[in-house]
């Protein structure tokens, strides 16, 4: 590991990633339903797109919808679905702007059809463009992620693909959803709450974690701007020391 990399994170991140908690709780403040909360929280991701182009940060992955999420009361879960699907509507303009690529991790086949179709279609129009990559987890689960690249891995050694000796984090790691992006250097969590929930589970071994009293809806270019100086002061040490911090731990 070079020198570089263990040195403090004094650049913005490449790749942030997101836990938008807090809706309901907005929600309910106000003594509004659910759904006005998961409404407001569209205009968070809004606001969030906008201000990592502003801040030049290329990956942005929000945890929209969990495996866990279909759980959920079906009005709830419907009218999330239903706000996807305008969501991308009304945004898809600002991907072409902003030459912003969409990506999905996660379970696109349990989608609804329509949405499913939406997203489909988006995610091929804006496939070329290089600005930045705009990655919604949906329907995902981090050890569903784990468990299907174990699965894909015993399927390659089964059919002579792979030898069970080349299977190291390299090869497991390509195995993941989108292989080709870089692990998330912060991850933010919103509302107060100290858990990962399921999320990026192998991706996030290295990221620097932030929590925030602030509720997604009300999450908004302040609020994420003080999350990227929190992330520039941290030291990132990947396990080793500082060049000039003998002693140093994770
Ligand atoms: C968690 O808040 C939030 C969700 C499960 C859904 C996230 C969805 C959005 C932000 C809406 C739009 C997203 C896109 C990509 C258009 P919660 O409902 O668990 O809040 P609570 O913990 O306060 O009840």
């Amino acid at each position: 590991m070079s020198a570089k990399s263990l040195a403090g994170a004094s650049s913005n991140p490449v790749h942030v990633a997101v836990i938008m908690d807090g809706n309901g709780r907005w929600a309910r403040e106000r003594g509004l339903p659910r759904g006005k909360g998961h409404e407001a929280g569209a205009e968070s991701v809004r606001a969030v797109v906008r201000a990592c182009r502003d801040h030049g940060i290329r990956y942005l992955t929000l945890y929209a919808f969990s495996v866990e999420n279909w759980r959920r009361p079906r009005e709830e879960v419907q009218g999330l679905m239903g706000l996807l699907r305008r969501f991308m509507e009304h945004e898809e303009p600002l991907l072409h702007e902003q030459q912003i690529r969409l990506r999905i991790m996660g379970r696109l086949e349990d989608l609804p059809r329509l949405v499913q179709k939406k997203l489909t279609r988006v995610m091929e129009k804006t496939a070329h463009y290089d600005a930045g990559q705009l990655i919604l987890a949906l329907s995902y689960g981090g050890r569903t992620e784990i468990a299907t690249a174990a699965r894909r891995i015993a399927e390659e050694v089964r059919d002579g693909v792979l030898d069970p000796s080349d299977v190291d984090e390299k090869v497991f790691a390509q195995h993941l959803y989108l292989p080709d992006v870089p692990d998330p250097d912060l991850m933010i969590r919103t509302s107060g709450e100290m858990r990962l929930s399921n999320f990026l589970l192998w991706q996030l071994s290295y990221a620097e974690l932030y929590t925030t009293p602030v509720l997604w809806p009300d999450f908004r270019e302040p609020a994420f701007a003080a999350a990227i100086d929190a992330y520039r002061s941290r030291s990132r040490r990947f396990g080793g020391v500082l060049p000039e911090t003998e002693g140093a731990g994770c």
